[in-house]
C-alpha cells in the first residue's frame, strides 16, 4: 500500500488555506494509503514560542486534524518530538545537504527577513522536514504550493543518499493541488500574498475556529478588484478569483457555475453567500473540535499514533545509521 506523510506546524490556529491546501486532502488520502500525519512541534521552535502556548497549540492542532475528518483509527496522528528518530536523522541529513542548497530556500529567506534574530534551526529546517518524510519511506506528500521547493530538496537528498549508499529511502512525490483546487489560497486583504496564519492582520485569513460572525465580517471586508463582475480571471481579478476558488471548494460547484450565478449581481451578494458557505464548512469542524475537549482524549490518540509511527521510523534510521558507518551499540559490548 502507498505511504503518505504530511506535517503541520502547531503555530496557533489553522486557516481555511491550511484546510483547502492540505488537510482536506488528508481526509481523502487516508482511505487510499497508509497515512502518517504529524504535528511538527520541532519545526515551530525555529521561531520564538511561548512554552505554554506551544503545548496548547500542539494538542489543538491534533484535535483539529480529527475535527477536520482525519480518522485516528485509519490514519496515524502523532507528535514529531515524541519520535526522537526525526532529530537523529535530521543531523545526518544536515551533513548531506549543502550550505548553498539551504541558502536558496525561499521560505528561509522570507522568514529570516521577518525575524529580529535568525536561529540556526530556521536555516536547517528543510533537513528536518526531509527527515520527517524519508523516515517513513513515503510515496506521496500532500502539501500546499508553498512547500514545493522543500519537497524538491527532500527528493534531492533522498537521491543523494541512495546513490552514495545504495537504496535506503524512497524518493517521495509532492501531492500539490492546482491553484483552482486549493494549492495556494491567497490573503483576503492582499491577493498577491498567500493566506497565512502568521499574518499580523487577522482580517487576512479565516481561521477554522473563528466564530460565524467573525467569518462573515472578514469575508465582507475582503478586498475586491475594480469593476463589479464576478469572473474567474487571476490576472485581471486576483481578489475575486481567490474568493471564487474558495467558494468552489467549499460548495463543490465549478467556477463556471459560480460565475454564471453571480456574474452580473455584483460583489455584495457573492460575498454574503460565500460567507454562509464558509460558515457551513467550519460549523461541523468546530462541533467535533469541542467534542474532543474531554481531558485525555487527544493524548490517547497521540499515544497510539506514536506506537505506530516510532517502529517505522526506527527501522529506517537503523539502516541509515549503518550505511553512514555508525557503530551499533550492542557490537561494542560484544567485542
Ligand atoms: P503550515 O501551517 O505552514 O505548517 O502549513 C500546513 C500545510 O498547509 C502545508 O501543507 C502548507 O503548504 C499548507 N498551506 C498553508 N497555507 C496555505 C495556503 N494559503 N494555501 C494552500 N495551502 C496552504
Ligand atoms: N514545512 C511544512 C510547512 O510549513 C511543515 C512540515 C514539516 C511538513 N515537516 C513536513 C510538511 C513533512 C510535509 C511533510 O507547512
Amino acid at each position: 500500500m502507498k505511504r503518505v506523510f504530511s506535517g503541520v506546524q502547531p503555530s496557533g490556529l489553522l486557516t481555511i488555506g491550511n484546510y483547502l491546501g492540505a488537510i482536506r486532502n488528508f481526509t481523502t488520502l487516508q482511505h487510499e494509503a497508509e497515512c502518517y500525519f504529524c504535528v511538527v512541534d520541532l519545526h515551530a521552535l525555529t521561531v520564538p514560542q511561548d512554552p505554554e502556548e506551544l503545548r496548547r497549540n500542539t494538542l489543538n492542532t491534533a484535535r483539529l486534524f480529527v475535527a477536520c475528518g482525519v480518522d485516528p483509527t485509519v490514519a496515524t496522528i502523532f507528535v514529531q518530538s515524541h519520535v526522537p528518530e526525526h532529530t537523529t536523522f535530521s543531523w545526518l541529513l544536515e551533513c548531506t545537504a549543502y550550505y548553498g542548497e539551504l541558502r536558496r530556500m525561499t521560505q528561509f529567506k522570507d522568514k529570516a527577513a521577518k525575524q529580529e534574530v535568525v536561529t540556526a534551526g530556521l536555516f536547517t529546517y528543510p533537513a528536518l522536514m526531509a527527515a520527517d518524510i524519508l523516515l517513513y519511506q513515503t510515496d506521496e506528500v500532500p502539501v500546499g504550493e508553498d512547500q514545493r521547493q522543500h519537497l524538491e530538496l527532500t527528493r534531492d537528498l533522498a537521491t543523494r543518499l541512495n546513490s552514495r549508499f545504495g537504496p535506503l529511502v524512497k524518493v517521495p512525490e509532492a501531492y500539490i493541488p492546482p491553484r483552482t483546487a486549493g494549492g495556494r489560497i491567497m490573503s483576503l486583504q492582499d491577493p498577491t500574498e498567500k493566506m497565512s496564519k502568521s499574518s499580523q492582520d487577522s482580517r487576512s485569513y479565516v481561521a477554522l475556529l473563528d466564530p460565524p460572525d467573525v467569518i462573515r465580517k472578514k469575508i465582507r471586508s475582503a478586498v475586491t478588484d475594480s469593476g463589479r463582475e464576478v469572473r474567474y480571471d487571476p490576472e485581471e481579478k486576483p481578489a475575486i478569483s481567490n474568493l471564487m476558488v474558495i467558494y468552489s471548494l467549499v460548495s463543490g460547484e465549478s467556477l463556471d457555475t459560480i460565475a454564471e450565478r453571480y456574474g452580473g449581481s455584483g460583489y455584495g451578494k457573492f460575498k454574503n453567500d460565500l460567507a454562509e458557505r464558509v460558515v457551513e464548512l467550519v460549523t461541523p469542524i468546530q462541533r467535533r473540535f469541542q467534542e474532543l475537549s474531554e481531558p485525555g482524549a487527544i493524548e490517547a490518540i497521540l499515544e497510539a499514533g506514536y506506537s505506530k509511527a516510532q517502529p517505522v521510523a526506527a527501522a529506517t534510521l537503523q539502516a541509515v545509521q549503518a550505511a553512514f558507518g555508525l557503530v551499533p551499540r550492542g557490537q561494542i559490548r560484544g567485542e
